[in-house]
């Protein structure tokens, strides 16, 4: 750290201390192999951006720079129609954030067992033969999700393991579809039955395609991927997403 971000950390104006922090922060960071996003990015700040942190605040989830992903698709879909449906909800955190953005009145599907991770197969283990996660892994109480998400009545639980809980919403239609569940068959299962449902230029974002924990969750979107025409477009936050062609 250098002397004098040190000294202005603590003794300088308000400005020079918010840059003094981000200069430690930005430094730490790049020692330990991490990126600390810089000041001048107006993503923080967008109002929509802040609403979801409001009502997220204290929730458990996915990190800020993946809830800002899903809050930017699910406004780029302003002008198509259908629900959001997303597997894997945990505490809520990700869903009170695309909530929080959309611009259309729309139903949010809700999948997840809240028992947890499904058991975890052969093409989740890492190239060193390893498991990232074991079932049950994440389990959250049902009744804190749903909870947090009370405010919305525009939101619809299905409880149990997928792809078991799919065949109530067969006949609906998607915008967005958000895949968060770690692990090759849930993951395959999703896209099996939710790519077909997604409008045209409709899209699905897997939370869990750049993980290094998750190389089941990858290995289903490339196989599914492989021979149609939607390209995967890969983010730096781990996230993965693909546009349904028209
Ligand atoms: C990483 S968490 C989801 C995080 C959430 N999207 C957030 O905002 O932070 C994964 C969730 O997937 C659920 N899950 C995993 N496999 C499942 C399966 N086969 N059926 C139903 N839920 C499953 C788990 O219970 C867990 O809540």
């Amino acid at each position: 750290m250098k002397l004098r971000h040190a000294f202005q950390a603590v003794f300088g104006s308000r400005r020079r201390r918010d840059s003094a922090w981000y200069e430690i922060a930005a430094a730490q960071g790049e020692r330990h192999g991490f990126h600390v996003y810089s000041p001048h990015m107006v993503w923080k700040d967008q109002p929509f951006f802040r609403k979801g942190r409001e009502k997220a605040a204290g929730v458990k989830g996915i990190p800020d720079p993946r809830s800002f992903v899903l809050q930017s698709c699910i406004r780029s879909l302003a002008n198509v129609e259908g629900d959001v449906a997303e597997c894997g909800v945990r505490q809520g955190r990700s869903a009170l954030f695309m909530l929080a953005a959309d611009e259309r009145p729309r139903t949010y599907h809700l999948f997840d067992s809240f028992a947890g991770l499904s058991s975890p197969g052969e093409l989740d283990r890492r190239p060193d033969g390893t498991l990232g996660w074991k079932e049950g892994d994440l389990s959250t109480d049902e009744a804190l999700a749903r909870g947090n998400l009370a405010a919305f009545d525009n939101v619809s639980f299905h409880v149990g393991w997928i792809p078991d809980t799919f065949p109530a919403i067969a006949d609906r239609r998607f915008a967005l579809v958000h895949v968060d569940v770690d692990l090759y068959e849930p993951t395959r299962d999703a896209l099996a039955f939710f790519f077909e449902r997604l409008q045209p230029h409709g899209m699905i974002v897997c939370d869990d395609y750049g993980s290094a924990r998750c190389p089941g969750a990858r290995r289903a979107f490339d196989e599914f991927f492989a021979d149609r025409p939607e390209g995967i477009i890969e983010l730096p936050t781990g996230q993965a997403l693909v546009t349904r062609r028209a």
